[in-house]
């Protein structure tokens, strides 16, 4: 009967007869071309992008096998390329090989995270992944996690957690408090969370970019005075312009006393917590009700692998559970699409567990130091006496000549990030307290000595 409807010419789909040759042959010609592009990174630079480039969307009849190739090739061809030694610029680092091989498993697997009869397997990989990690940060047993699309979102997620569990749901007198050096991804949830800026406390930092917990206590009085019902504070593990950590302990035992959730925002710092590399100011992170963790970043587990793990999986269930009416419950699995805020979701969380597996914490701590030794390599030599340096335990460096204004540190950071690109380094100009930085992320694998001591060469004013 399959017959009388399908035209035998036309393969769209994955056989469940035969061996699937025309698929084999087009995967091995992907993984040629990808791996083309990987080797010829040193030639084209990390960020060849040419503005003629041309986006082509679907005709009346569908491409040919040579025409799309030519089209995957003009893509990558004018991409970011995470794999060039000089890409320094953000918290993308290149690939990790047996996270490449996750993401292609899990779109042919195609199952869905949503439910447990959709992805009866990769359910259970995702919930022990959680534990897994949960236990190696110091939570209990009750403890556990979701992943999603990103540190943003897991970050919303603990947030409407948090606030739910304060029982503040719409209550527009609820507030967070976060550093002022914390990720704009807290503006974008107050707002999704139908809050607005004054619902957003930004709690002053000090000299090396970590909140200033004399700030805090004063920002707790004055909430109290103004009758603001604080739902969480967040404390970064490592914040975006520089790398710094917030003084988790000391905000921890705040929270306790005052039964406030502690959200720890670990996007760029979390995963140290899983190894024994001595980070300064990382400790106590047990004492979260959650944290965002998000490898990603800086371990090379592709995009995206974000986890947030909260030491109670009922604060998840609680805020999320809708009861899936068109979905077959399980009393002893959780479907993971009813505990955050998303519904159906990728087998993303394979390539966070092969990335890990091929890794071994052996290899997590490999990677992660040799981030820290470029930027202490970098450190070492940028020279002090033309540089203001900011940066903190972790591998993020932002910088700017000494006694330039303000008002010339657009021009300057922009005329600089021209000229490296120009010699094949791209770093990011952030703008911070008022001024426009240059800032290195030292997550690059592929970047050596040689190439730092280069780069410095070039920043020499
Ligand atoms: C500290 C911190 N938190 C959260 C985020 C947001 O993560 P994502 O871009 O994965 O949503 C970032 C992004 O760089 C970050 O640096």
């Amino acid at each position: 009967m399959a017959e009388d409807l399908i035209n035998n010419k036309d393969i769209y789909f994955p056989s469940y007869l035969g061996t699937n040759d025309k698929l084999i042959s087009l995967l091995n010609r992907a993984s040629q071309t990808l791996c083309e592009w990987f080797s010829k990174a040193d030639k084209n630079g990390p960020l060849p992008f040419d503005e003629s480039f041309k986006c082509i969307m679907p005709a009346e009849d569908g491409n040919s096998e040579e025409e799309l190739f030519c089209e995957i090739e003009s893509l990558l061809n004018n991409s970011f390329n995470p794999v060039h030694p000089g890409s320094l610029a953000h918290l993308d680092p290149p690939p990790l090989i047996f996270s490449i091989l996750g993401d292609l498993i899990a779109a042919g697997l195609n199952n869905n995270l949503l439910a447990y009869e959709l992805s009866p397997s990769v359910t259970l990989l995702e919930e022990s992944l959680c534990k897994w990690f949960a236990k190696k940060i110091g939570f209990n047993d009750f403890s556990g996690g979701i992943a999603a699309s990103g540190g943003t979102l897991s970050n919303l997620n603990a947030l409407i957690a948090a606030r739910n569990n304060a029982g503040l749901g719409s209550n527009p007198n609820s507030v967070l408090l976060v550093s002022e050096d914390a990720h704009s991804s807290f503006i974008k949830c107050i707002r999704v969370m139908g809050l607005d800026s004054t619902n957003l406390v930004r709690i002053k930092t000090d000299n090396k970019g970590r909140m200033d917990i004399n700030y805090l206590k004063k920002s707790l009085e004055k909430c109290s005075f103004e009758n603001k019902k604080i739902f969480a504070i967040v404390a970064t593990l490592g914040t975006t312009v520089r790398g710094a950590i917030d003084p988790i302990k000391e905000i921890s035992e705040i929270c306790k006393q005052r039964k406030i959730w502690l959200h720890i925002d670990g996007s760029i710092g979390g995963i140290f917590a899983i190894t024994s590399i001595p980070i300064e100011g990382l400790n106590n992170i047990n004492q979260a009700n959650s944290i965002t963790i998000n490898p990603q970043k800086i371990i090379g587990v592709t995009k995206t692998s974000s986890l947030l793990l909260v030491s109670n999986i009922s604060t998840l269930e609680n805020s999320f559970n809708t009861g899936l009416p068109y979905i077959s419950s399980n009393k002893k699995i959780i479907n993971r699409g009813e505990i955050g805020i998303q519904g159906s979701r990728p087998a993303e969380v394979i390539k966070l567990w092969l990335g890990l597996r091929f890794l071994g914490l052996k290899g997590i701590e490999n990677v992660l130091k040799s981030s820290i030794k470029r930027k202490d390599f970098f450190i070492k030599n940028i020279s002090k006496n033309k540089f203001d340096i900011y940066s903190g335990p972790l591998h993020i460096v932002s910088f700017l000549p000494k006694k330039l204004e303000p008002k010339d540190s657009d021009a300057w950071t922009q005329t600089k990030v021209n000229e490296l690109i120009n010699n094949n380094f791209m770093l990011s100009r952030p703008k911070f307290k008022g001024k426009y930085f240059l800032r290195v992320v030292m997550g690059n694998y592929n970047t050596k000595e040689s190439h730092i001591k280069e780069l410095l060469r070039l920043l020499d004013p």
